[in-house]
């Protein structure tokens, strides 16, 4: 501007200084290249093309640039330099560069003008072509802001236009003008959501007035501020889980999970359970507000309650919080965790043993507190007892007898009932329950044997206690209290109490007499043994009492007989040769066996040498020839002695008178001793022949009766046979054959047994009775065997067609066969 001034200021100065009337005025566009002709200004001088070299035509400028020079040859003004109206003039409207035509003789000036014109050589320019604006959300539609303009150096048209904004959604431009320059603005036209579109970017384009129009853009970045305008919203509006009941304290069983579009603290979210929540459940989950996981806190119990259900929320931590809410349903599965229970209802009741089938004993009650399956029980008892569970009424059983109790073989029971559910895994509970067996008066007193034996020794045991039974009652109480007592029998036609008292209480039986054994020798005692049961049982034993001989008898001497106090008198002839039977001495001893044994002996005689005394026999026998000199009367004192313990013994004294003339008597004596001796061999022959023919009567009686009930016949009364079944084989048994008959046989007696080592025998006795001194004795050893006996019957009896062969059985016999 100065410049502009200062350049017309200059003109004027010249104008006065010479007189230049012409004024010279060209346009021009600025830009032209150099040697562009601006106009012929030689010829607007009116000068001649000679006067342009002649007369130096030459442009001066007033600033010092010379933009312009002078083609001398054409005359022409040409450009010499590049000419930018913008530099030059600026912003100006016109743009003028005065210049100066000099020509010498004369000295004249010329002002030139030269305008130059712009052309859109610019284009809007933005001085930064990014911008970033921060925009809250919440920002209200309407909102304007300022957008840089932009610039362009042009002029008019050229210049800047108008702007435009790329279409979007959310913004409009606006353009304000505000002392001609034009400031656009972004107008808000729609609510932002950073939710959506966290970033917005627009392009402003600048736009010139000139055809062809000249753009420049700058981008406009939109950062979309969040606000906490999202409120949490979980993933599923209701969570559902299932969890067992024995799910332990501390275990997660179920995460929740909102989610929340805003950003930063707009989205981070604690989770809690609904502030309504009932403590109840708040005590038995826990929520971790950090990640929402849910997990057992307490005990769950199916039992108590089967399912919860809940609200959790979600709160954001934003300025203004949100939140967002959730259900939750967690039901809890039963799981088989409670053992059956079993429930008495009463103490068992003892039962009687004679308890029917089918009685009731306990009532037995199961429970669990399970459900469905795991809850379903069952109970059981241990197998063999007499005991079945019988299901009563809902879940109770009635234990039941189902077969005969014994008190005695099993006074007590101890039964265990399992209780088992049907869950899985299976539960079950024990328990033991004792049901006591009362006792019923169901057994008699039993003795141990149905017979006894006792041995007692003759004239002994008056007072004592002989032998105690004992019986056994396994019953209880007064069903198992023994009484004992003696069932009355006739013994000899006395009654048995008065030989036996016995004690009732322990069964000791007392003898109240002492025994003679040559008055009796065996009896028995029915003993019977009663409880005090009601009704009362008993039983019954047999007790044999034998007595047992002593030596009590001395033997008696049956010949020669004497008057007490006198001896017998014997005759002999001297004539006697060695061996002359003098005497036959006979005693009888009333005991029996050993006692009885009797044994002969020569205990004094005037003259030893004379006479002997068979030990056995008791005959009196000469051991010499009788001389001259022997005295005619010899005294004999014989001694006889059994053989017991202490030993007995008896003398008999007999005078022997031995005569001179007596020969006729000796002769007589002899043939007669002959005769007799043959008779009494005849006799001693019939007494055989009878013994043996009652030896096998008695024989042939035993047997027939052994053979009878060996058969079997039960009670046969011909049968008197204790224990028929075995009494003949088994030596143990007692045998007992009785006979009576008229005949020469009073009493036959077998015995058989196990006493052969006591003093019972097998003996034949003929007692000689008569005058003559015929007779045979046998008796053999208590030990010898029956068929001993028989053997020495035998032996005197030549002719005998029998033989008793079986070795095993001992027989006791007696028999006592008197002559009559
Ligand atoms: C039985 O009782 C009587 C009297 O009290 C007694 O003397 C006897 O010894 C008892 N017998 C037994 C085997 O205890
Ligand atoms: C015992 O003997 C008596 C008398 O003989 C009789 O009445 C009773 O029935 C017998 N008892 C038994 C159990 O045999």
């Amino acid at each position: 501007m100065r410049r502009k001034w200062w350049i017309a200021g200059l003109l004027q100065a010249l104008a006065v200084w010479n007189i230049i009337e012409a004024q010279i005025r060209y346009t021009i566009p600025e830009e032209l290249n150099e040697g562009t002709v601006v106009g012929n200004i030689a010829k607007d001088l009116d000068l001649k093309l000679s006067e342009v070299f002649e007369r130096n035509l030459r442009i001066a400028s007033e600033s010092g640039k010379q933009y312009f020079g002078v083609d001398s040859a054409k005359g022409e003004l040409v450009v010499s330099e590049r000419i930018d109206r913008e530099t030059l003039c600026s912003q100006s409207a016109t743009c003028l560069l005065p210049l100066e035509a000099i020509v010498e003789n004369p000295l004249q000036l010329y002002r030139v003008e030269i305008e130059i014109q712009d052309i859109n050589d610019n284009s809007p320019v933005f001085q930064n072509n990014e911008k970033v604006l921060n925009i809250a959300e919440s920002t209200a539609p309407g909102a304007r802001f300022r957008l840089e303009s932009a610039k362009d150096p042009d002029i008019g048209s050229n210049s800047l236009h108008s702007y435009v904004l790329n279409k979007n959604e959310h913004f409009i431009l606006s353009v304000k003008n505000k002392d001609g320059t034009k400031i656009p603005e972004l107008v808000l036209e729609k609510a932002l959501d950073r939710e959506k579109e966290s970033s917005h970017n627009l392009l402003l384009t600048a736009v010139d007035g000139a055809t062809p129009a000249r753009s420049g853009t700058a981008t406009i970045i939109i950062r979309v501020q969040d606000s906490n305008d999202n409120s949490p919203v979980f993933e599923k509006p209701s969570y559902k889980t299932r969890v067992p009941e024995n799910t332990p304290k501390g275990t997660v069983i179920l995460t929740v999970k909102a989610i929340d579009s805003d950003e930063g603290v707009n989205s981070e979210l604690t989770y809690s359970f609904e502030p309504d929540t009932p403590m109840s459940i708040q005590h038995v989950f826990s929520i971790d507000s950090e990640l929402g996981a849910i997990s057992v806190k307490d005990v769950l119990d199916f039992e108590t309650v089967s399912s919860f259900k809940f609200e959790v929320i979600a709160t954001d931590k934003g300025a203004s919080p949100l939140e967002g809410l959730c259900s939750v349903e967690i039901e809890i599965l039963d799981v088989n965790d409670n053992v059956p229970e079993i429930l008495l209802k009463s103490v068992p009741k003892p039962v009687r043993e004679d308890a029917p089938l089918g009685t009731v004993v306990a009532l037995i009650g199961a429970k669990d507190s399970d459900s469905g399956e795991n809850g379903k029980v069952h109970l059981r008892i241990q197998p063999g007892l007499p005991f079945t569970l019988k299901p009563s009424i809902s879940n109770y059983y009635a234990l039941v007898t189902d077969s005969y109790l014994d008190q005695e073989t099993f006074p007590k029971y101890t039964v265990e009932i399992t209780a088992q559910d049907s869950g899985s895994p299976l539960l079950e509970s024990k328990t033991q329950i004792s049901v006591d067996v009362l006792d019923v008066n169901d057994n008699p007193p039993v003795f141990p044997h149905s017979s006894y034996t006792v041995y007692v020794k003759e004239n002994e045991g008056a007072g004592n206690v002989l032998f105690t039974v004992s019986a056994f009652d396994p019953d209880q109480g007064e069903n198992a209290k023994v009484s004992y007592s003696v069932l009355d029998s006739q013994i000899k036609g006395i009654s048995v109490s008065s030989y036996f008292y016995i004690n009732s209480d322990n069964g000791s039986i007392y003898a109240m007499h002492s025994f003679d054994y040559e008055k009796m020798k065996v009896f028995q005692i029915q003993v019977q043994a009663k409880d005090h049961g009601s009704p009362s049982l008993s039983s019954n034993a047999t007790v044999h009492v034998f007595i047992l001989d002593q030596n009590d008898n001395a033997p008696a001497v049956i010949y020669p007989s004497a008057v007490m106090g006198s001896a017998s008198h014997q005759r002999m002839p001297r004539s006697a040769k060695a061996g002359h039977l003098v005497t036959k001495v006979t005693a009888v001893d009333a005991d029996s066996g050993h006692n009885a044994w009797i044994s002969y002996r020569l205990a004094e005689a005037a003259d030893a040498s004379l006479f002997s005394v068979n030990l056995h026999t008791g005959e009196v026998r000469t051991k010499r020839s009788v001389s001259e000199q022997d005295d005619s009367s010899q005294r004999l004192l014989i001694e006889i002695k059994d053989n017991g313990e202490p030993v007995q013994s008896t003398t008999v004294t007999v005078d022997v008178l031995i005569e001179d003339g007596f020969h006729e008597p000796v002769s007589d004596y002899r043939k007669k001793s002959a005769e007799v001796s043959k008779k009494s061999g005849k006799i001693t022959l019939y007494l055989i022949i009878s013994l043996a023919s009652v030896s096998l009567l008695c024989l042939m009686t035993f047997f027939i009766l052994l053979v009878k009930c060996a058969r079997g016949s039960r009670g046969s009364s011909s049968c008197c046979i204790r224990r028929s079944e075995s009494g003949y084989k088994n030596p143990n048994r007692n045998l007992q054959i009785q006979l009576n008959t008229d005949g020469p046989i009073k009493y036959v007696e077998v015995l058989g047994g196990d006493m052969m080592s006591q003093s019972q025998s097998f003996g034949s006795y003929l007692s000689p009775m008569s005058e003559f001194s015929d007779f045979t004795l046998v008796k053999p050893s208590s030990t010898t065997d029956f068929t001993d006996t028989l053997n020495v019957l035998d032996a005197s009896l030549p002719d005998s067609t029998w033989k008793f062969e079986s070795q095993q059985v001992r027989i006791n016999a007696e028999l006592i066969c008197t002559r009559e």
